[in-house]
């Protein structure tokens, strides 16, 4: 702590002088120590995954405390025991004052003070006044440690186990009995002993014991947590990746008992990885993966149809091959009791639960059924083997997760539910202090697992969208990279940030990302679209319905990848120009950024061609400043002058077609029944339409 705050005195580091962990070498002339014994006690450079040490100054952990608790005892239990036994002698029937009673040495103190029987009298911040309460301290020997107020609170006691400087020194030392002992462990205010006459006056420091003593104070200090008599601090803990944030967290003092900063787990080659969904195409790579990169030497791969699944025994006889054990299990991970029995008897170091399904389509033909069939693998399954393995000590507990629950994705309202639980589910873990990280990934390439159904349209509509699929080869280094960080959630994908920011809208996740660019997107659609408006209204009528006609072709035609407007018919349905739902979707949204409007997503279903969505637009954008014409009135005049003998200067024949044609286009420009195009109403029958077409054709990551 001093040397974290800078307060150690001259050029001592003594970052990380205590640890806890197990032992992988022992030197020559080392006693009493194996390799595989779990050991904590006094070591150089504590912080990082190998610490070299003494063999003199360690202990065995007891066999219920975890490395944690182990690595938060040492210093603070050792210094208590040097001060109070060794130094100051302190013996039953006699007081001490221990100042900062609730910090790490004095609560280690205080309970080894009341052991030896001594009364004990300490001091801390008011606020943290219930820790000495919790441990057994009444009132009358509790005082603040910001202020002189003990010194005629307190009786004389026999001996103080100092840790404060300048005044206080001054009113402990006033407080001391007659050749009373002063132990000084602090390192800011040492004092010459000459000047402290009629009192004991030993400042120290642990080291001070050699490491003999240490570490036989060490096993005096295990006997005695043995039999109760001392217990472990309170800890928290910080993965060592944050161990910035640990030390902002002490440099405020406000914590009680001990900082530990614990290290990465590493994947134990021994132990077995439970690779559910293993025979499938993401959990396939994987197990090649775990077994030819990260060095895992057993595997058990799992799905329900076990080795039944295409590819499982080339699969298993493959990893066979580089030198793996692999057992293949048929079984369905969202039965608790099949989960159990798999479980029975084996000794995993990692889990990575990749098994799911899909079963796209809108949320309101999602039956119970449909439901379920996706939320099983996902919610339940990852719920067992959460409950299942929390006391098996993994290394690693790894969700496969997906975007969609994070970016959301059209027709797959079930499997972003399961898979948002996923991610909800690692973070609990994590709050729990079990490993877990959820892993929301973006689609891999197609002839991977869920995306093999994908078309190459459909790829090329998701890299036009900014989210181009992952190659295997950039998605398993991804996992290794994930698996490198201190995170619950993480959302392995490819982004294409150039064509991102020219979106016109992205998913709120991403927008920080392309922040910028986006910024300058909505502007320039701002831009866009009141021009739009603008240039439309400044039209003369004729010449507004065909530029808006052409608004509609080009982003069409932007959209199904064609490289002009022709090959968009203004009045062939959408449907036959090739749109899917989720096409059709892309160009509404398309059609939002360029008009300003927000227009329906059923826009293409209800306005089915190019024309009658142009129409639309024109209806809905143009503000016309001319004054309004009775349309009735005109088709009475024009009837009139039809009828007249007006008609015989013109072709009767191609007025009549001219007449017939704005006949089609009235009849196209009149608005679907209402209810027809309601965006609520799903259920209606214009959506069941819809609702087919997404059935069919929605298969996305
Ligand atoms: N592929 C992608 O682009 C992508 C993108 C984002 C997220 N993900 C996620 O990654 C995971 C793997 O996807 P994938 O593409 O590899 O899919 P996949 O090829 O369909 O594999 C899924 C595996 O899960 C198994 N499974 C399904 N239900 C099960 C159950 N109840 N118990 C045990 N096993 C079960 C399946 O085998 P059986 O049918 O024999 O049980 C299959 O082996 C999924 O969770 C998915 O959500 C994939």
């Amino acid at each position: 702590m001093l040397t974290a705050l800078g307060m150690y005195p001259g050029d001592v580091r003594v970052f990380g002088a205590e640890a806890a962990g197990t032992v992988v070498e022992v030197g020559p002339e080392v006693t009493g120590l194996r390799v595989g014994d779990r050991v904590l006690g006094l070591v150089d450079d504590g912080f990082g995954p190998l610490a070299i040490a003494d063999g003199r100054q360690l202990g065995l952990v007891p066999p219920q405390w975890t490395d944690t608790t182990a690595a938060s005892a040492p210093l603070v239990f050792l210094t208590a025991y040097y001060g109070l036994v060794d130094l100051a002698g302190l013996v039953a029937g006699e007081r001490v004052l221990i100042h900062a009673g609730a910090g790490g040495v004095g609560m280690a103190a205080v309970q080894l003070a009341r052991y030896l029987g001594a009364e004990v009298f300490a001091t801390a911040s008011e606020g943290k006044w219930e820790v000495l309460r919790s441990l057994g301290l009444d009132e009358a020997h509790i005082a603040s440690s910001r202020s002189l107020g003990f010194a005629s609170r307190f009786p004389s006691v026999d001996v103080v186990l100092n840790s404060l400087a300048g005044e206080f020194v001054d009113a402990s030392v006033g407080l001391l009995r007659a050749g009373g002992r002063f132990v000084e462990m602090g390192k800011t205010d040492i004092r010459r002993a000459e000047d402290l006459p009629g009192v004991v006056y030993r400042p120290f420091d642990l080291a001070d014991a050699g490491p003999e003593r240490i570490g036989s104070m060490l096993g005096e200090l295990l006997d005695l947590f043995a039999i109760d008599a001392l217990r472990p601090l309170p800890v928290t803990s910080w993965d060592v990746r944050r161990a910035g944030e640990a030390f902002r967290f002490m440099s405020m003092a406000k914590h009680v008992g001990k900082i530990v900063l614990t290290m990465p787990r590493v994947w134990d080659p021994g132990g077995t990885v439970l690779v559910t969904g293993g025979t499938g195409g993401l959990g396939g790579e994987l197990a090649r993966h775990l077994v030819s990169v990260r060095g895992m030497r057993r595997l058990l791969l799992t799905s329900r149809r076990g080795l039944a699944a295409p590819g499982a025994v080339a699969l298993r006889d493959e990893l066979a091959s580089l030198g793996a054990e692999v057992e293949v299990v048929a079984c369905d991970v969202a039965d608790r009791e099949a989960v159990a029995g798999l479980l029975s008897g084996r000794r995993l170091t990692a889990v990575v639960h990749t098994a799911g399904v899909l079963d796209d389509g809108l949320v309101g033909s999602l039956t119970a059924e449909r439901l379920s069939a996706v939320l099983r693998p996902k919610v339940d399954a990852a719920w067992h083997l959460h409950e299942l393995t929390r006391d098996l000590d993994l290394a690693a507990f790894v969700l496969y997760s997906s975007s969609a629950g994070v970016l959301g994705s059209p027709g797959q309202g079930n499997y972003a539910a399961g898979n948002a639980y996923l991610d909800a589910l690692a973070a609990h873990r994590r709050s729990l202090g079990l490993p877990a990280i959820s892993l929301a990934w973006g689609a891999w390439a197609q002839g991977n697992g869920m995306t093999s159904g994908l078309t190459d349209a459909d790829m090329a509509r998701m890299a036009r969208a900014g989210l181009p699929p992952l190659s295997v080869e950039d998605g398993l280094a991804m996992f290794d990279a994930a698996l490198g960080l201190d995170e619950a959630n993480v959302v392995p994908m490819a982004l294409d940030l150039p064509r991102l920011r020219a979106l016109p809208e992205v998913a709120p996740p991403l927008r920080a990302l392309v922040k910028t660019g986006r910024r300058a997107a909505a502007n320039g659609h701002a831009a866009t679209a009141v021009s739009l408006a603008q240039r439309l209204s400044s039209l003369r009528k004729t010449e507004r319905s065909r530029a808006a006609l052409d608004v509609v072709r080009g982003e069409a035609a932007a959209v199904l990848g064609h490289s002009g407007i022709e090959a968009v018919g203004s009045d062939v349905e959408f449907r036959a120009l090739g749109f899917d739902s989720l096409t059709s979707v892309e160009l509404r949204n398309r059609l939002n950024g360029i008009s300003g409007l927000r227009l329906p997503t059923t826009l293409v279903f209800d306005y089915p061609t190019p024309l009658a969505v142009a129409d639309y637009l024109l209806t809905n954008l143009v503000v016309d400043e001319a004054p309004a014409v009775s349309l009735a009135d005109e088709v009475d005049r024009l009837e009139a002058a039809l009828l007249s003998s007006a008609v015989d200067e013109g072709d009767p024949q191609h007025l009549a077609d001219r007449l017939e044609r704005m006949a089609a286009k009235l009849r196209q420009a009149v608005p679907v029944p209402a209810g027809k195009s309601s965006e609520e109403d799903i259920k209606s029958a214009s959506l069941g339409e819809l609702l087919d077409i997404i059935d069919d054709e929605l298969t996305l990551s």
